[in-house]
């Protein structure tokens, strides 16, 4: 008999590894060993969803009415309860026929999107270091070139426009409150950032999934606040990190309508929307709004997020390491003088686990992200480990 080859796409073969399927694999080593693993490397919130939440469930997930296919661009209520959100969060009035689209996680429209707009060989600016699918499962799947921008410590992690050389590029993605680096932007810098996409005659994808996890009465704008960004950006959030809702996969982009448009053709084409009972929920989620100031449950989730950012900065310093608190997300983005590889080894040999800035790009070197998504005394013995070997 003759054996059939299963080759992979040539666009599939392109993809790096998955860093944390990488990194899974090691730990999974290590446990086998009978070291006890401290896992701050993926940003999987071990807080619980809100009561609300858990409680919309349990109503909804009953009524089998909840059970039928939803319309690809998200049931009605929940566009709705996305542009009622988005007037008290920002201030911004968007149509919920044209302007707003439900997701299956932020993760699903920042790769369709790119299936929707560029064609094969397009550039795609990109941020470097960065989460890892705008330049793979967004640009690499679709058969167009990343092309890195990168966010340096000298910059506050911002990019330098006038320093991009003219490439006729097709798209750009940016994110802020940013992952992996924590930093920030402001309205000035969202609007030098959209005279730049305008000028440079590209599609803007903003993606502001962590606008929520904020601290120090900080808020985090949206790229929708300057006008002209209806011109030609889209922007996109999650309910994963507002709501502890990683593993329902929901989520949701606004913005430009014809941008709005190509993202629901192409959603039609390949998936339902998210479950309907799923939307109900990040609809009664997203109500919990009733203003610009976040809901009780979420200020909750702030502190403990912020106590852990306290006991973790401060245990690196003990441990002779220095790093910034950040304004924004639940990450530190710590120098590392080395390899970022071989300092996340050291670590995972002391129990500690962490994500190597140069998994998440080139420009991610010299650094590791630690997510805080542990509890407070896991990080401070995390700290404790990283103190003796240091
Ligand atoms: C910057 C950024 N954007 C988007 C996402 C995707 O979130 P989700 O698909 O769960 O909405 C993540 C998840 O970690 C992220 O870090």
């Amino acid at each position: 008999m003759t054996e059939i080859k299963l080759d992979f796409s040539k666009r599939v073969k392109k993809l790096p590894t998955y860093v944390f399927a990488e990194l899974e694999k090691i730990i999974l080593e290590k446990k086998k060993q009978g070291i006890k693993i401290i896992s701050l490397s993926i940003g999987d919130p071990d807080l619980p969803p809100p009561k609300i939440v858990l409680d919309a469930f349990r109503e909804e997930v009953v009524d089998s009415e909840n059970h039928k296919y939803s319309f690809s661009q998200g049931e009605p209520e929940f566009r709705q309860a996305i542009a009622t959100w988005y007037k008290r969060r920002f201030n911004v009035k968007l149509n919920p026929q044209d302007e707003v689209i439900g997701l299956i996680g932020s993760k699903e429209g920042l790769a369709n999107i790119t299936r929707a707009f560029a064609n094969p060989g397009d550039k795609i600016l990109v941020p470097d270091p960065a989460y890892p699918v705008y330049a793979n499962g967004s640009s690499v799947l679709c058969d167009c070139n990343p092309i890195r921008i990168p966010l340096k410590e000298e910059n506050d992690f911002k990019p330098d426009f006038e320093a991009i050389e003219s490439l006729k590029a097709k798209m750009m993605f940016l994110n802020y409150p940013n992952n992996p680096t924590g930093a920030v932007a402001d309205l000035s810098f969202l609007k030098e950032a959209v005279e730049y996409a305008k000028d440079n005659n590209l599609i803007f994808c903003y993606d502001n999934a962590y606008s929520e996890i904020t601290f120090n009465g900080y808020n985090a704008p949206s790229i929708l606040q300057i006008d002209e960004a209806f011109e030609i950006a889209i922007e996109f959030h999650s309910c994963s990190k507002t709501f502890n809702m990683t593993g329902d996969r929901v989520g949701f982009a606004v913005g430009n309508k014809k941008l709005i448009e190509g993202l629901t053709k192409v959603k039609t084409q390949i998936d339902s929307g998210p479950p309907v009972y799923v939307q109900k929920v990040a609809t009664r989620a997203l109500m919990t709004y009733k203003d610009s100031k976040k809901p009780k449950f979420l200020q909750k989730n702030l502190k403990i997020y912020e106590e852990r950012q306290n006991a973790l900065v401060q245990g690196l310093k003990a441990a002779g390491l220095d790093c910034k608190k950040p304004k924004a997300t639940f990450y530190i983005w710590l120098k590392c003088y080395e390899k970022s590889i071989n300092f996340t080894k050291k670590l995972l040999d002391i129990g500690v686990a962490v994500t190597p800035g140069a998994a998440l790009g080139k420009y991610g070197e010299g650094f590791i992200r630690i997510a805080l998504t542990r509890p407070k005394a896991e990080i401070e013995e995390a700290c404790r480990r990283i103190a003796k070997i240091n």
